[in-house]
């Protein structure tokens, strides 16, 4: 079927079936895309079907030879400081997206994780329902789709939250058995990565380098361990809605299969999957702290034949869940001239606003706006 008849088969489902209820059974599986997969299903569930509209925009984007930066940390304590600074700053105020090799976190870490998600979604169906919930007091949680409920269209993937919002204490029990391990040491590394980045970020604004480590921004973390099963139709869906991210920074590790494509000059453009290198981008938050210096940008991620494909986000939230904290513009980086462009807002105020709306609508940032 080519997507002009999709469009047409869409236009004529898309008001005329009970989508509350398609979206409950499904999620009443428990079992997630993946459980679809194992049904062999030949045609997608229309839940999943984008409408006509968006199908038809897609076939007039096109992809370039464009290329997100690629920044080498090695020597990032030595002489290649100042040159790092630069490349980060250039990076983060055009793309908002860079990936970063030599960053100390050794291959066999970044693969166990890759291999430990892999394994938590191919235990067996009555297994992994253990985990599934949307309790989002649960600091691990497994479901498909975390918008299932409010979104438009959901998207061909499922996902293993661990997250230290709710609570910062993570007992080390409630992961998953198959990937506790490469979880737990996946999560102390990529923490420590973080650290030198907003330091590199710190400087990069021109601020000291404690600076952004000082207001907390690493601190509490949501990791997304996300699986995108092949999809039977890839072209009717997308494995991630576009949209940008409610952190301050994501750093995404990533297989080699790709999908992911970033929002730049107007065109999508695919991030390609560098061995052992990972993607790092500017989150809402920084954009807005940093008074729009620097970018956060829409990515999204599309659906193939070709999988299953494992990704691993992490997303950095600064202070939420002992002493909830108030962000807004840097005062050093204000001034007459450059007058801050955000109020002072909390992360959980940001995520009512965000989760109010689709999540391919406006992001919450120009509700924030002064
Ligand atoms: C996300 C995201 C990209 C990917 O979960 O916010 O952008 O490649 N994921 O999975
Ligand atoms: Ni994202």
């Amino acid at each position: 079927m080519d997507i002009s008849d999709a469009s047409r088969t869409t236009t004529q489902t898309v008001t005329d079936y009970d989508r509350a209820k398609e979206v409950q059974a499904f999620d009443d599986t428990k079992a997630g895309v993946k459980g679809l997969v194992d049904a062999g299903i030949v045609n997608i569930p229309r839940i999943f079907i984008r409408p006509p509209e968006e199908l038809v925009e897609e076939l007039t984007s096109h992809q370039t030879n464009f290329q997100v930066p690629v920044i080498d940390l090695d020597g990032v304590r030595g002489n290649n400081l100042e040159e790092i600074v630069d490349q980060v700053r250039a990076a983060a105020e055009t793309w908002g997206f860079f990936q970063v090799v030599n960053h100390g976190i050794p291959l066999n870490v970044l693969e166990e994780m890759i291999e430990g998600i892999s394994k938590f979604n191919e235990l067996d169906v009555e297994l992994k329902k253990e985990f599934y919930t949307r309790d989002q007091t649960r600091n691990v949680r497994f479901n498909s789709n975390f918008d299932l409920h409010y979104s438009r269209t959901a998207n061909w993937r499922d996902t293993l939250t661990i997250s230290t919002l709710a609570s910062t204490n993570l007992d080390p029990n409630e992961y998953p058995e198959v990937c506790r391990d490469a979880a737990r040491e996946y999560i102390k590394n990529v923490t420590k990565l973080a650290e030198t980045l907003f330091e590199l970020l710190s400087l990069a604004l021109g601020l000291k380098a404690e600076h952004l480590l000082e207001i907390g921004c690493p601190k509490e973390y949501i990791l997304l361990c996300q699986y995108y099963p092949p999809c039977p139709q890839p072209d009717l869906t997308l494995g991630a809605t576009g949209h940008s991210d409610p952190s301050f920074l994501t750093i995404l590790l990533q297989d080699q299969i790709g999908g992911l494509q970033v929002f730049h000059d107007n065109q999508w453009v695919g991030v390609q999957p560098i061995v052992g290198g990972l993607v790092v981008n500017i989150g809402d938050f920084l954009q807005i702290i940093s008074n729009d210096k620097f970018k956060s940008v829409k990515h999204r991620v599309v659906a193939s034949h070709v999988g299953p494909r494992v990704s691993v986000p992490c997303f950095f939230m600064g202070h939420n869940a002992e002493i909830p904290k108030s962000y807004g513009p840097i005062k050093e980086l204000t001034s007459a001239e450059n007058p801050p462009i955000y109020r002072d807002f909390r992360a959980s105020e940001y995520f009512s606003k965000r989760f109010s709306t689709v999540l391919d609508d406006n992001s919450p940032l120009h509700q924030l706006k002064l």
